[in-house]
């Protein structure tokens, strides 16, 4: 997904920018570019493919002097991935450039009216009728130039713009897409992503829908669309430098696996009190509970996918009927939701278009929101009435991994606090409380527990499909585990209920046929264990996820995963620890790009 920097400072800007790019390369891009004014004039380099290529082109900045600049990374939508179509957008008179991340719903009845109006188009993008437009509005203050355009603009932005006659200026705005303001010292930033920035600076201003920011080396001024000026907080980033690479790990996919026993211990932490599990920020929520009638979850991807695995802790503690909807389909099927309806709604970046659609969509109905958010200040917790953040930190790798984790491990936490609310209180409550205590450490044992991982990911890596197949609480952790595998490793990968396989796809099965067989959960492990059989005895080959001491299916599976002995009601956050490996692990047999597969995007903020 496109990613937007700005700087303005003393030092020459094109270093910088290309630095951010690069911070901002995970988010999947097609193509990117920077312009830089100096002198009072503009210049942009532009490029198709990686940010490698715009640091050879322009010498790693070198060729680019000046000290105030944009720059962006681009993932088409309007128009295919080419150098014309990279941003920076630059008008006919050469006085405007423009980087914008979202898409202008009305840009085509735009771009009829300034061609009428004698401007010519280079693009096929949305964005050029941005720069038109300012180019249109300005009469020597960009302040009225930007809210004008603005006015015009229908859809989601977040706009940064430099002009050749505000020497030492740089612009931005927002509506609907994120932006965050960075504060330096003698030199001031503007990103899409925290990321982009950390390495210069803690100290960020998120702005919001509507806001408009005017940065010079010195000072950074806020004003709204009357063009008046506003004191905004500014906030500190407490993720360091480290956090957003690396750390020593061949890629990020593997270290955010590593770091999930941190990660869930963060999230649980701070909320389990005297025995109890607290949640400050839902004190208002807990007042409403006794009129909530039903609890819909909704959320796209892995998100969804934490929200089937949560639904089973959240039934049985708190014995609200919980439906699981994509939002993709939520948002459009006209749903009977009312204002006894908790919508929950699970996002690690918070920014998914189709996400915060399907929230609107239930917001409008009269729905109480709730939102499962890792990233701070992101459009769906802006939204929400109720907020919980998952503390995974940041996430870089494009398949999630430390982000599903802490979202099912506030799942299981919010069915233990609506529980006590509700005067629910399971007898077995202090087991639910002890076990979520030790999800972090079963987390290490689930990775210290599968040595044998690499070596199985090289007997399946030229597998033509993988059958992942499990009942109830496993059945919601083999839809997560048959994503990770097709996302990173290109391999087919599809998840089943065990019990639906002879409704028609045992046809499947043939001699040699990997099946990963997901055996968690002993109340229904004989039925599982029987569907192990019958596909076993049409010649697959059978790689079951298990606890250790589990004779039975020990004797009929090929091969093994382990988990540590769990209770079934919060062993999904376990149980795809060994999968996330073994999807790793195949796509490093396959030469996979594993932290930017290829047509993914990590925040998908367009329809
Ligand atoms: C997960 O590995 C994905 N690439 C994807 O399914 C993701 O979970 C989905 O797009 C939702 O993203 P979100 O959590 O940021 O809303």
């Amino acid at each position: 997904m496109c990613g937007i920097v700005g700087f303005v400072g003393m030092q020459k800007a094109a270093p910088i920018l290309l630095d951010g790019l690069k911070k901002l390369e995970y988010r999947g891009y097609d193509s990117a570019g920077i312009a830089v004014m100096d002198q009072q004039v503009i210049s942009i380099s532009k490029v198709r493919g990686r940010i490698a290529n715009l640091c050879e082109k322009t010498q790693d900045g070198s060729l680019m002097p000046g000290v105030v600049g944009i720059g962006h990374t681009r993932w088409a939508t309007h128009g295919a991935p080419t150098e014309e179509n990279a941003h920076p957008h630059l008008s006919n008179d050469g006085r405007f450039a423009v980087v914008h991340n979202g898409i202008i719903e009305n840009y085509i009845s735009l771009r009829e009216e300034l061609i009428k109006d004698g401007y010519h188009f280079l693009s096929e993008t949305d964005t050029e009728v941005i720069v038109h437009l300012i180019e249109m509005y300005y009469r020597g203050n960009m302040r009225d130039a930007l809210i004008k355009t603005v006015n015009r603009l229908r859809g989601s932005y977040a706009i940064g713009v430099i002009c050749s006659e505000e020497e030492g200026k740089i612009y931005a705005v927002r509506e609907a897409s994120p932006l965050i303001l960075g504060i330096g010292i003698g030199e001031n930033f503007f990103a899409s992503d925290v990321t982009a920035l950390v390495n210069h600076t803690r100290n960020v201003i998120y702005l919001e829908d509507g806001e408009f920011a005017e940065l010079s080396a010195q000072s950074i001024k806020i004003f709204d669309c009357s063009g008046t000026e506003f004191r905004k907080k500014a906030t500190r980033i407490m993720w360091d430098v480290q956090a957003a690479e690396k750390g020593g790990y061949e890629h990020f996919m593997l270290k955010e696996i590593m770091e999930q026993p941190g990660a869930v211990k963060a999230t649980i932490a701070p909320r389990l009190r005297d025995g109890k599990v607290v949640f400050e920020e839902l004190e208002g929520l807990a007042a409403e509970l006794p009129n909530i009638r039903k609890i819909v979850i909704t959320a796209c991807g892995s998100a969804y996918y934490a929200g089937c695995n949560g639904k089973y802790a959240l039934e049985r503690l708190s014995r609200i009927p919980v439906e699981v909807e994509l939002a993709s389909e939520l948002r459009y099927s006209d749903p009977l939701i009312d204002e006894h309806t908790l919508l929950i709604v699970i996002s690690q970046s918070g920014e998914t278009a189709d996400t915060i659609a399907a929230m609107r969509e239930c917001k409008s109905r009269g729905a109480v929101t709730l939102a499962i958010v890792n990233v701070v200040g992101s459009s769906i917790a802006s939204l929400a009435d109720y907020t919980v953040y998952t503390w995974a930190g940041p996430e870089i790798a494009v398949a999630t991994t430390k982000g599903f984790t802490t979202q099912i491990t506030v799942l299981y936490m919010l069915s233990l606090f609506f529980a006590d609310c509700l005067k629910r209180i399971d007898k077995d409550e202090d087991k639910f409380i002890e076990t979520l205590q030790a999800l972090p450490r079963m987390i290490q044992q689930a990775i210290d527990m599968n040595p044998s991982v690499p070596l199985l990911a090289k007997k399946y890596h030229e597998s033509h499909a993988l059958f992942f197949i499990g009942r109830n609480t496993d059945y919601a952790v083999a839809l997560e585990g048959a994503l990770k595998m097709k996302e990173i490793s290109y391999l087919h990968a599809e998840a089943y209920a065990a019990g639906e396989l002879k409704h028609g796809t045992i046809a499947l099965i043939e001699e040699h046929q990997p099946v990963i067989a997901l055996c968690c959960n002993p109340s229904i492990m004989e039925k599982t264990l029987s569907n192990i059989v019958e596909v076993k005895s049409r010649g697959a080959e059978v790689l079951a996820l298990t606890f250790r001491h589990n004779q039975k299916i020990l004797s009929v599976a090929d091969d093994l995963l382990f988990i540590p002995d769990v209770d079934a009601l919060f062993s999904g956050v376990i149980e795809i620890v060994p999968l996330q490996l073994l999807a790793y692990y195949v796509a490093k047999e396959n030469g996979c790009d594993i932290d930017k597969p290829k047509n993914l995007a990590k925040s998908v903020t367009v329809e």
